[in-house]
Formats: structure tokens, sequence, C-alpha cells
């Protein structure tokens, strides 16, 4: 890689992150069930019925990782906490054992000198508040305030930056509408409330932390760039919804206080009562944005269906191992249109970027350096184009859990030998290090 640290803009910070149940080992610890061990469970939903039982074994091989996050030289480490683990019933009892866990992954952070970048929820919720309805039930703004308060109570003196809930398309679309990951709806309904319950959840959780003294606040939304697949006007409004939908609704009610018209056209008829009136809470002010970016998708009218019509067209170019398109420039059109209209002055950090690769293990992962550097080549541009960029981190570590694809998208920096568990940094790893050692 081409890159020195004085490339990127002065205090700009790089890092890798990942999330609980992807790495951790779910069955240790006193963690209690979620839906993505019952989605697991269910023939049809996940490659070969894989789950995060083991995963990593994250849990206990906490500081032979931390020292992989510190050999690469990452300042920050974004990482999650499970509900299910610190609260096993979702709600009132807490695990000790699992706070404890987290509390030593911070203060092992802070001894190496990487920055501890909390997420509250990156997907597994407890079965328990899943049998009630999940993110579909207007009580789980309460219940994640209290799970945030039980967190930020015990970590929140040490945490460098802290945002609720990872990829609210994923928690509310993918898994409500498009049935892809747990709980596996397809129910328009079950979307449009699950979705502003998140945003509703996501500013009890900011105000809570705040009342805690914490500092530095934000979001974490993905956004996936929607080209249409022809310049049929079909194709094009298409593209749009899909965009509206994917990308503009969750920033939109954090930074502007409404959602699109083009999502109010399909969801407004089923979004909960009083709807209107949340705004003051999700609109409670961040610190900063974070934008997780992967890939675009072509994307065409679906004349024989109802809103939103649209369907994914062929994807085109470069691919990864996920059948993603290699498209850079996505990236950088993001990172400036972010900030032209939602978010201003607000930093924007890259809290997601990377490519799954097949087995790399003694191979030159010559793919996913390559990857990164187009990608990192756009964030230098979306900079040089005033976007306040203030950091990047590569999604993700190391091997892991990839939800509904099993453990077979290998998108770590380091990789993990499921059988043995061994861990042994790819090419990628070490070209990140090189530089950002200094
Ligand atoms: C993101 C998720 C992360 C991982 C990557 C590949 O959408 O946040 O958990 O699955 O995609």
């Amino acid at each position: 890689m081409q890159f020195t640290r004085a490339d990127f803009p002065d205090g700009f910070r790089f890092g890798v992150a990942t999330s609980a149940y992807q790495i951790e080992g779910h069955q240790f610890g006193g963690a209690g069930q979620t839906h993505w061990d019952s989605f697991a469970a269910t023939p049809g939903n996940v490659v070969r019925f894989e789950d995060g039982a083991r995963a990593c074994d994250h849990y206990h091989r906490l500081d032979e990782d931390l020292d992989l996050i510190k050999g690469i030289g990452a300042d920050v480490y974004r990482f999650s906490t499970s509900w299910a683990r610190v609260m096993p019933e979702g709600t009132d009892r807490v695990n000790a054992e699992g706070l404890d866990f987290y509390d030593r992954l911070v203060d092992g952070l802070l001894e190496r000198g990487i920055s501890p970048a909390l997420t509250l929820y990156h997907w597994e919720l407890p079965q328990a508040l899943a049998d009630k309805g999940g993110w579909r039930n207007a009580d789980m703004p309460d219940w994640f305030a209290d799970y945030t308060e039980v967190v930020a109570s015990r970590l929140g003196d040490r945490i460098w930056s802290a945002a609720p809930i990872n990829e609210p398309w994923c928690v509310g679309w993918l898994s409500h509408f498009d049935g892809h990951h747990a709980p596996g709806l397809r129910d328009i309904r079950a979307t449009a409330r699950a979705m502003h319950h998140i945003l509703v959840s996501h500013g009890r959780a900011i105000q809570v932390m705040k009342g805690l003294g914490m500092g530095n606040l934000g979001a974490v939304c993905n956004m996936e760039w929607s080209t249409p697949a022809s310049d049929a006007p079909e194709d094009v409004a298409a593209a749009t919804r899909y965009d509206a939908i994917y990308n503009r609704f969750f920033v939109g009610g954090l930074f502007k206080g409404e959602y699109p018209a083009e999502v109010m056209e399909g969801l407004e008829p089923y979004l909960p009562t009083g709807w209107q009136d949340d705004f003051a809470t999700i609109q409670s002010p961040l610190d900063w944005m974070g934008v997780n970016y992967y890939t675009r998708k072509r994307i065409a009218h679906r004349p024989d269906a109802p809103w939103p019509a649209y369907q994914e067209a062929p994807t085109q170019g470069p691919l990864t191992q996920m059948d993603w398109e290699i498209h850079p420039d996505g990236l950088k059109d993001f990172l400036t249109r972010t900030a032209r209209e939602y978010t201003g002055d607000l930093p924007i950090y890259v809290t997601e970027n990377g490519m799954a690769n097949p087995d790399t293990h003694n191979q030159p992962d010559t793919a996913r350096s390559n990857y990164l550097t187009a990608h990192l080549k756009a964030v230098q541009e979306a900079v040089a184009e005033g976007a306040p960029v203030a950091g990047y981190f590569v999604w993700s570590l190391m091997d892991n859990y990839e939800w509904s694809l099993g453990y077979e998208k290998r998108f770590g920096l380091v990789h993990v030998d499921f059988e043995t568990l061994a861990r042994t940094p790819k090419a990628s790893y070490h070209a990140l290090a090189e530089w950002w050692r200094g």
C-alpha cells in the first residue's frame, strides 16, 4: 500500500471492527438465547445452519485478539456488547460474568493504547424480547434504554465513542421486509414499525449515555449506492426509491426530523400512532456520523409488484466473494453527500469497509489489499472535496460468522481456522500494519 499516515488529515484515526455475536462464542459465559440462535436453527435461513455458538471463541482468546489489534497499529477498536450476554432475558437480570468480560475488554484496549468504540446493538436480540415482538414492540425504546444504562454505567467512564445501533437498515428492512436476517419476517407493517422504533430507541440510548456524562456519541448507518439499471424513467424512479429506503430514511430521521416522501408512499399507513411526535427524541444531538460502505446495486423497476416495485438487476464488474460489486466511488459519493445534505461539519467516520475473499491462509491476499487501497483513495478524494472524514475502520479484524452466509465468507485481516481456531494474520494485515504502526 502506498500510504503513510501523513496522507490523511491530522488526527485521522484508523481502526478495525468486529461484533459480539460474530466472534465471541455465544454459548459461553451465561449469555441468553437470541433470535439469531432460533433463526439459524430453522432450515433455509443460514448456510449449513451455522450459528454463533462458538464463532471465533473470542470469549476465551481475548488477550490474543487484543494483541492482534495492537499489532496492526490500530488507533481504535470498534466492538459491540451483546444485549443477551449482559441481560440474558433482555430486561432486569444482569449477568455479572458478561459485564465483567466487557470490562476486561475495555481495560485491555486501554492498556494497549487503543481507543474503545462501543456499539450497543449489533443484531443479537435477546429471544425473550423477540418473543414479545422485538423491534415491532413500542416498548423497545424503554427496554433498550435500560440495557444502555447497565452497559454505560459500567463502561462509560472509559469508552472513547459509542453508537447505539449498528446499521438500522439491516435491523429494520433486511430483517422484517426481506426476511434475510433474524427474525426473518416479510411483513410491511412489521417493517415500518421496526424502522421507526429503531430510531426512537437510538435517541433514548443517546439521552441515557449523555445523562451519564458520556461524550462522542454517534450513529452508524450502512449505505449502498443504487444505480438505475437503464435510463428508462421507471428504472430511475425505482433506483431513487431504493436509495430512499436504504440510504435516506434513517439519516433523514436523525438529521432532518422527517422521512423521505418515497418511503412514506409505502410505509406511512403502517407507522405506529403518534410517530410524528418522536423526532425530538430521534434527533438527540450527535457528535459524529458513521458510514458503513461495501458496494452498489443496479436497480430496475419491477412491474408486477406493489410498492416498492423494484428488483436487483444482474451485477457487473469486479465482484467480491459476496458477489458484491467493487465500486469505491460510491464511498466518496456517500461521504460528500452525507456531509452536504445531512451532517454538515460533524466528523464522519467510515465505521466499516472491507471485502470477503476466499480462504487466504497461505496466499498473498492481494484482492483485499487492492480493495482497501481503492477505498482509502476514495476517502482521500472525499476529504479533498471538503467532507470532514475523521477515521476509517476496516471490517473485519478477523474471519467470523457472516450471518446468514455462515463461516464461508471471509472478511478478516486475520485468518481464522474454524477447526483449530488458530489465528494467522493475512498479507492485508501486514500491509496495513506497515504504515499504521508508523
Ligand atoms: C455489515 C455488518 C457486519 C458484517 C459486514 C460484512 O453489514 O455490520 O456485521 O456482516 O456487513
